[in-house]
């Protein structure tokens, strides 16, 4: 049996305010000549007081970062063009936003020094070289993407992440006080991500002690903030950002499962956001994840949230079957999900009609 060899983040900086360390954590890393580029969530292009917080030197750029779709291949594609293009090569990247904007990060600074198309790298350790220094910063709490070794991208054939041991970030900086300002609708999808790793990931066959012991932290945390806080209050943002943590770390030595994979398809096809697509599934994976699937349903009902429903109604059957392969093609979710025999169980004409009750 080979055992996973772990790669993690490098450092973690934790703390109310962190944010303010970021001069000083970068200035190491400055190479001559070469700017350091800041990717911000376009959510922020209109908040002056927090934009004049973040230490853009004269030489560097800060580039805002279109999260209204799904990161995409071609978007990391042109802008790791224009970098090149323009400055040769960079110091480094930060990427300030969500689950998007930190995919993006991470997918530019391998692409800066990998050659070829982002979608040539869509898969399992296929990224050749390390790419430049790369630093996260969530400013949105649950996917987990500040600790995954995965930037997730949709391009032409498939929505598949670049899953290397070069892609987890050198660097994070965790602070509550960025998650302050989220609009409900979205902390409550993207807490629910994280909330719905844990459940795939325990109840899945790739568990082990090390994967349940972050992943029980993190289901406890989720809730303690959907079911018995008010969560909005902003006590829980300290607690919702190590959820997302623990909950990504959880997975990283596990894996996801249905909800996942099935999701996965249907924002390939519609281009549904992560966190709703997960809702939007996890909603009927009753057969799969029974005390889940109800949990997530009274937590729904107390956040006042309505759950998408019908969104593949009128859809070709070559729509479906895009969606079906996109989906099938996760074959590590499956087998954690499912089991070794898994394509057993979920056949193509289960998966489809699956997809046409959401
Ligand atoms: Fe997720």
């Amino acid at each position: 049996m080979k055992f996973r060899n772990f790669k993690m983040v490098d450092y973690v900086v934790f703390g109310r305010g962190s944010f303010d360390q970021l001069q000083e954590i970068l200035a190491p890393h400055r190479k001559e000549k070469f700017p350091m580029i800041f990717f911000v969530d376009h959510f922020f292009q209109t908040k002056q007081d927090f934009l004049s917080r973040i230490p853009a030197e004269e030489s560097d750029e800060v580039i805002f970062i279109d999260v209204s779709h799904e990161p995409k291949t071609i978007y990391v594609d042109d802008l790791t063009s224009f970098l090149k293009k323009k400055y040769g090569t960079i110091s480094g990247i930060i990427g300030i936003g969500g689950g998007s904007t930190m995919d993006m990060a991470k997918a530019v600074s391998l692409m800066i020094n990998n050659p070829g198309s982002s979608k040539d790298y869509q898969g399992w350790d296929l990224v050749k070289f390390p790419g430049v220094y790369k630093v996260g910063i969530p400013t949105l709490s649950g996917t987990g993407a500040e600790i995954s070794r995965t930037a997730i991208l949709t391009g032409p054939e498939r929505k598949l992440g670049l899953n290397s041991d070069f892609t987890p970030f050198d660097q994070i900086i965790l602070d509550p006080e960025l998650i302050y300002n989220v609009p409900k609708e979205q902390r409550f999808y993207t807490g629910m991500d994280c909330y719905i790793h844990c459940i795939e990931s325990l109840s899945g066959t790739y568990i082990n002690e090390f994967s349940r012991s972050y992943g029980e932290k993190a289901l406890e945390s989720c809730q303690k903030i959907f079911r018995q806080k008010d969560q909005w209050d902003n006590a829980s943002d300290d607690l919702l950002m190590m959820a997302s943590y623990a909950g990504g770390m959880s997975i990283a030595y596990s894996q996801v499962g249905v909800a996942h994979a099935v999701s996965y398809g249907l924002s390939y096809l519609l281009g549904t956001h992560h966190g709703v697509g997960n809702c939007i599934v996890f909603n009927h994976l009753d057969e799969y994840y029974p005390e889940g699937v109800s949990e997530f349903r009274e937590m729904v009902k107390k956040a006042g949230i309505c759950i998408p429903q019908h969104v593949t109604s009128g859809l070709s059957s070559v729509e479906f079957d895009n969606m079906i392969n996109v989906s099938l093609g996760l074959v590590p979710l499956w087998e954690n999900a499912l089991g070794k025999n898994w394509r057993e169980i979920m056949t193509r004409e289960k998966l489809r009609e699956l997809y046409e009750r959401l």
